[in-house]
């Protein structure tokens, strides 16, 4: 009998500024280690983008690597933003056109609170702290829209707008409650928005959400304000299951999230256009104060890798991934934070690709 064909995966692996290079190394080792075990292949492609190439060459995001990116199976990115460069043109420039030119329209962000990590939240554990955040990527404030009026003068007008598209809305909305029924825990999913000021833009998003919600019977569809949501994560995160927010909202309470789940070495996302290439990442940044020290925290870039495999159906080896990175912050790191942990970023790489295999 002829012999299965290999599973097989071609990889972009984009390392980025700062810590990037070295949490991508780490997350990179993980990937490894859940193949062999798990009898898949994985194929990388390296691309030198970021700040350091912008200073060397002017070149932000060539079209023709944009064209080569289509090909990819999945895209492994480390961090983007560079001490050196005005803010605003790596991040537009590189993050945002990747987002935005690769249609990556949901950005995913799980808060997890794994046990032996500690969080700020007062009398709160890993049973209350488990939600995930559904965040519009591709559209409200984020697009550019907007400009100058008699800039540099006393009489300035400075516009930015929220681009809502019912298409945009809509199939974010869908996807945060086909998300909200796999996941099948407490079937709640809550748009979090401000209908009570942004009267356009949030009447869009909850009449849509309304009308999707009538074809989810078995899912409670609830509305909170968005400065409620950021109390209520606070006060009450348990309350949580899946949210779904425009992309200001999303990216401002994605980082409280962070905050509540262990911080920014845990907290890991994916860009995702369900229908293209979608774009894993660790949210924490570039980190330039601890480049090369070998300090920073692999586990958010591993918690990357854990949903790129996810992503691409490989879900034994993230559910290896997942057990390897709750064993290490139980049994090895002290605290998650830069040149605390207690061991090197290497150090927590190598734990975590053994755990991958061993366990
Ligand atoms: C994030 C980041 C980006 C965003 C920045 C770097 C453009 O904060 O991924 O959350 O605002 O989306
Ligand atoms: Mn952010």
């Amino acid at each position: 009998m002829a012999e299965q064909a290999r599973r097989n995966y071609s990889i972009a692996v984009m390392p980025g500024d700062g810590t990037g290079p070295e949490v991508i190394r780490e997350a990179v080792k993980a990937l490894n280690a859940a193949a062999d075990r798990e009898g898949f292949q994985l194929e990388y492609v390296t691309y030198d983008l970021g700040g350091d190439r912008y200073l060397r060459t002017g070149e932000i995001l060539p079209p023709s690597v944009l064209e080569e990116l289509k090909g990819f199976k999945a895209i492994l990115l480390g961090a983007i933003g560079h001490p050196q460069v005005k803010p605003g043109i790596l991040e537009k420039g590189l993050l945002l056109e990747l987002r935005f030119q690769l249609d990556q329209y949901i950005n995913l962000r799980p808060v997890v609170l794994y046990p032996g990590v500690s969080t700020p939240l007062k009398d709160k554990g890993p049973e209350d702290i488990d939600f995930i955040v559904v965040r519009e990527n591709t559209e409200g404030l984020y697009t550019g829209s907007g400009g100058f009026l008699k800039k540099g003068t006393p009489q300035e007008v400075a516009i930015q707008e929220s681009i809502n598209t019912r298409a945009g809305v809509e199939r974010c909305i869908r996807y945060a409650f086909d998300c909200c029924r796999r996941r099948a825990r407490k079937n709640t999913l809550l748009l979090c928005g401000k209908t009570n000021v942004l009267t356009y833009a949030f009447d869009l998003w909850e009449r849509t959400f309304r009308e999707v919600a009538r074809e989810y019977p078995e899912i409670k569809a609830e509305y909170a304000h968005v400065d409620a949501t950021c109390m209520w994560m606070v006060k009450n995160p348990e309350w949580f299951d899946v949210i779904v927010t425009d992309n200001m909202f999303g990216d401002i309470i994605t980082d409280l999230g962070a905050m509540i789940q262990g911080g920014m070495g845990i907290a890991a996302g994916g860009n995702i256009n369900p229908q293209g290439v979608s774009m894993f990442e660790p949210i924490g940044g570039s980190a330039p104060k601890y480049t090369g020290k070998n300090i920073i925290n692999p586990l958010a870039a591993i918690a990357a890798a854990q949903m790129l495999l996810d992503h691409l159906g490989e879900e034994g080896a993230a559910a290896r991934v997942e057990r390897a990175i709750k064993k290490v912050v139980q049994d090895d790191v002290k605290d998650l934070g830069a040149g605390r942990m207690g061991h090197s970023t290497t150090e927590v790489g190598d734990l975590a690709a053994k755990y991958i295999f061993e366990f």
